[in-house]
C-alpha cells in the first residue's frame, strides 16, 4: 500500500515517513470494526449493572491518540466505586481504567513519537473494559520484552500506586532501616508495596488474612501478622489479633515511621496507634469502607502526620509516569519483584469479576481477558 501511494505522489512533495504513517493508520482503522464488545454501565448499581454489549461504538482515533486493541483489562476497586455511583460519572460509560494490549491505529502525532502499530503497551484511561480503547500517546507505557501483557496491565494502577506509596507519599519521614506497617499484604496493591518497601530498605511488618498467608509469606516481610478471617468472609478480622501490641513488641516500643493502609474504616485506629513519633499515616484506600472523620487533635500524641494520596497526583506528567514505570519494569525484568495474577475472567463474565474482587477473595491482580 505504501509503495502504491508512493508511485502516485511524488516524494518531493510529501514527507515519506508522514505519508507512510498516515496510510498505515488508515489501513489499520479500516480493519477495526465500527462496533465492539464492551462492559457498559447505563445505570449505577450492583455488579450486574455492568452489562456486556456486543455493539458498542468503537472509539474513533483523534489527534494525539492511538487505538489499543486490548488483551487485558485490570479490575480495580475504583471501578466498583464508579459502577455503584460512589464516585459519580456521566452515564453511560464503559467500565475500567487500566488496560494492556497492542497498538491498532496511530495518529500522526503519536507516530511522530515513534509509536507503531503492533507495539505492546499498557495504560490507564477510562474505558478499558472493551475490545478497543482510545488512549492519548502521553499515557502509553511501552511494555519491554520479557514482561508479559498481563503483568504489565497489573502494574498500571496497583504497581504504580505501590511505587508512589513506598517512594514518595511518606514525604521522607521514614528512612532505610526504619519500620513500615502495611495492611493487607496478600492483596493486589500491597503485595507490590511490601516488596518495594523492602527494595527501599525499610523494615516491613505486613498484615494479612489466613487464607492469603501463602502469598504474603513470599514477599520478604520482616514480620507477618496473620489474622483470622471475618466469619463467612475472605478478608481479615482486624480484631482477631492485637496488632498494635504486636507492632510495639516487634519495633521495641518505637512504632512505625510509616503505615500504608488501603483497608480504611476497619484499620484507621490500628494504623494511627501503630505510628512512631513523627510517623506518617498514609491512608490510600477504603477496601472496608471510607475512613470516618476524626479530630486533628488526635495526632498530637505523637506529632503524627496524615496523608490521603491518589495516583494521579504522583504521575503528574509523562516524565513522572515513565520514570516510575521504568523502575518497576526494571525490577520485574531483574526478578526483584514477583507479581501474582490471581485470576483472569473472560469479559463476558464482567459482573463475576466485580463480585469476586468485592468479596475480598483475590490474592493478587484480577483481570479480564479480552478476545
Ligand atoms: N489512592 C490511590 O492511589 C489508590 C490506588 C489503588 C487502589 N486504591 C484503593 O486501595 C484499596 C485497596 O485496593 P487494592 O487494589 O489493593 O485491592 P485488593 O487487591 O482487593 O486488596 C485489598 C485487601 O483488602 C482486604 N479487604 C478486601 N475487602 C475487604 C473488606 N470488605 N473489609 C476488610 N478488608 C478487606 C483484603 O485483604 P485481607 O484478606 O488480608 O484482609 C484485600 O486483599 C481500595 O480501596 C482501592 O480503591 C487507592
Amino acid at each position: 500500500m505504501i509503495s502504491f501511494a508512493s508511485r502516485l505522489v511524488p516524494t518531493s512533495f510529501v514527507r515519506r515517513d508522514a505519508l507512510a504513517s498516515a496510510l498505515s493508520s488508515l489501513r489499520c482503522m479500516s480493519s477495526i470494526p465500527p462496533t465492539m464488545k464492551a462492559a457498559v454501565v447505563r445505570e449505577v448499581g450492583d455488579a450486574h449493572a455492568l452489562k456486556v454489549e456486543n455493539d458498542f461504538p468503537t472509539p474513533q482515533l483523534k489527534p494525539g491518540q492511538v487505538i489499543v486493541k486490548n488483551e487485558y483489562a485490570g479490575i480495580n476497586f475504583i471501578d466498583t466505586y464508579h459502577r455503584k455511583g460512589l464516585y459519580p460519572r456521566d452515564l453511560p460509560f464503559v467500565g475500567g481504567q487500566e488496560g494492556g494490549g497492542t497498538v491498532a491505529a496511530v495518529s500522526d502525532e503519536a507516530a511522530s513519537q515513534g509509536i507503531k502499530i503492533g507495539d505492546p503497551v499498557a495504560y490507564s484511561v477510562f474505558g478499558s473494559y472493551a475490545q478497543y480503547t482510545a488512549v492519548p500517546a502521553a499515557k502509553l507505557l511501552p511494555v519491554p520484552e520479557g514482561v508479559g501483557l498481563d503483568v504489565a496491565t497489573s502494574c498500571v494502577v496497583q504497581g504504580l500506586t505501590a511505587h508512589y506509596l513506598t517512594s514518595s507519599a511518606h514525604a521522607d519521614l521514614i528512612k532505610p532501616g526504619e519500620w513500615c506497617l502495611i495492611h493487607g499484604v496478600g492483596g493486589g496493591t500491597c503485595q507490590w508495596a511490601a516488596q518495594m518497601a523492602k527494595l527501599r530498605g525499610f523494615r516491613v511488618i505486613g498484615t494479612c488474612s489466613r487464607g492469603k498467608a501463602d502469598v504474603a509469606s513470599t514477599l520478604g516481610c520482616d514480620e507477618l501478622i496473620v489474622l483470622d478471617e471475618v466469619p463467612g468472609a475472605s478478608y481479615e478480622d482486624y480484631e482477631s489479633v492485637d496488632i498494635v501490641t504486636r507492632v510495639m513488641e516487634v519495633t521495641d516500643g518505637e512504632g512505625c515511621k510509616a503505615v500504608i493502609d488501603g483497608i480504611g474504616k476497619s484499620t484507621v485506629d490500628i494504623s494511627i496507634n501503630s505510628l512512631a513519633h513523627r510517623g506518617i499515616f498514609i491512608s490510600f484506600g477504603n477496601a472496608s469502607g471510607a475512613v470516618p472523620a476524626f479530630p486533628v487533635l488526635r495526632l498530637i500524641g505523637k506529632s503524627a502526620y496524615v496523608t490521603r494520596p491518589k495516583l494521579l497526583d504522583y504521575t503528574v506528567d509523562r516524565a513522572e509516569l515513565v520514570s516510575r514505570a521504568d523502575e518497576i519494569f526494571g525490577w520485574l525484568k531483574e526478578g526483584k519483584l514477583n507479581v501474582s495474577v490471581d485470576r483472569a475472567f473472560p469479559l463476558d463474565q464482567a459482573a463475576e469479576g466485580h463480585i469476586y474482587l468485592e468479596a475480598g477473595k483475590s490474592k493478587g491482580k484480577v483481570l479480564y481477558k479480552i478476545d
